[in-house]
């Protein structure tokens, strides 16, 4: 008999498609099984820091549309770490402690977050200084997250790039054009290399390999000499100019944001192999959305599997998936450093393998 618990989940960082599904799981176990009760909070972190703080009871019976409703019913933000909070009035400060007051008045005995590497850091750490009782679930169109071969949101992200060059692929060959398609990922190559090579793009550029653009004009030309009029490269917004930098532009509050390799490439390569060029920034598109069947699937099997770390109270653990297991990690491995494209990795091997083109 699992004694009776009162819980607090979170959603954290840039959203994604599955985290609704997450949510929903998560309030058939601990509602349907163990008969406790779910408190959703809002906004990440900021609902813990507001006075009351912002949550909503979660019930049973009205959770069922959320399995196939993109984005989070809770809200999220990837802004304003707690530790150094950007106040109105300019000032910085340090809300850890508010966090978990937030949480003791919510009279919470676990939290579930769900976040990628930064957010799950962040939640360990104000863990940690309160002896709260924490699990994670890792969430990510990036799919960076040590430990876990997937992560929520990615599976659908990649789907809809492979839609883009699936519909790229007929204007290029009506226009004889080259088409670039800048897709999301930070340091990682993920999207880019599955989307890649399901929507059978001729040039894969990720930012675990370095290019040179004289290659890749090299191998258009030689499809050019083969009558192939047309050519798709997928790259990936952290790869770099040939230079060596970051291409980024500054959002509304002055941060600096990835974007605008595309738009480098084109000029090069329109240069060198005289193709016309037209780019696509894929963009948020790859976050919304209905969740695909397999976000769904892990996402029910990832909110189980934290309510049942809870139910056995192994805190400070997130779940993973490994060979189609779910299993538990310590989050501090999960966050020990991000998981970038592995150069021998399976995909790698048979990108190249079928002929296209990886830049260097
Ligand atoms: O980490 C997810 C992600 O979508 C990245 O792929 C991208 O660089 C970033 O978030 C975009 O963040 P924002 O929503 O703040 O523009």
């Amino acid at each position: 008999m699992v004694e009776h618990k009162r819980i607090g989940i979170l959603t954290s960082g840039g959203d994604c498609a599955g985290l609704n599904p997450v949510i929903r799981a998560a309030v058939y176990r601990a509602v349907g099984t163990y008969n406790w009760e779910v408190f959703g909070i809002r906004q990440a972190t900021q609902g813990l820091m507001q006075r009351p703080p912002k949550a909503i009871k979660l019930e049973l019976e009205k959770i069922d549309p959320l399995l196939t409703a993109g984005g989070t019913i809770l809200g999220t933000t990837n802004k304003g770490d707690p530790f150094a909070f950007p106040m109105p009035d300019g000032t910085i400060l340090d809300r850890s402690e508010e966090i978990i007051e937030g949480y003791h008045l919510l009279e919470l005995n676990a939290l579930i977050g769900i976040g990628g590497d930064g957010s799950l850091a962040i939640l360990r750490k104000v863990a940690q200084q309160g002896n709260l009782n924490l699990v994670g679930i890792p969430k990510t169109i990036d799919n960076d997250v040590s430990c876990t071969e997937l992560s929520i949101g990615f599976n659908t992200a990649v789907k809809i790039a492979t839609e883009a060059l699936d519909r790229l692929h007929f204007t290029a060959a009506s226009h004889s054009r080259v088409m670039i398609l800048e897709v999301m990922g930070r340091d990682a190559g993920h999207i880019a290399l599955n989307a890649g090579i399901a929507g059978g793009a001729d040039v894969i550029l990720i930012p675990e390999i370095p290019y040179k653009t004289e290659r890749i004009c090299e191998y258009i030309r030689k499809r050019q000499d083969l009558g192939k009029n047309y050519s798709l490269v997928i790259v990936a917004e952290a790869v770099r100019t040939e230079n060596g930098e970051f291409v980024t532009t500054n959002d509304s509050f002055g941060q600096s944001r990835f974007g605008g390799i595309g738009q480098y490439l084109a000029h090069r390569i329109s240069g060198c192999s005289g193709a016309e060029t037209r780019v696509t920034v894929l963009g948020h598109i790859q976050r919304g959305g209905t969740p695909s069947p397999t976000d769904r699937i892990i996402a029910s099997a990832f909110g189980v599997a934290a309510v049942d770390l809870i139910a056995e109270e192994k805190y400070d653990h997130m779940v993973a998936w490994q060979n189609r297991q779910v299993f538990s990690v310590p989050i501090v491995d999960a966050i020990a450093k991000y998981r970038a494209v592995d150069l021998n990795d399976t995909l790698v091997k048979t990108a190249r393998s079928i002929g296209i083109c990886l830049g260097d």
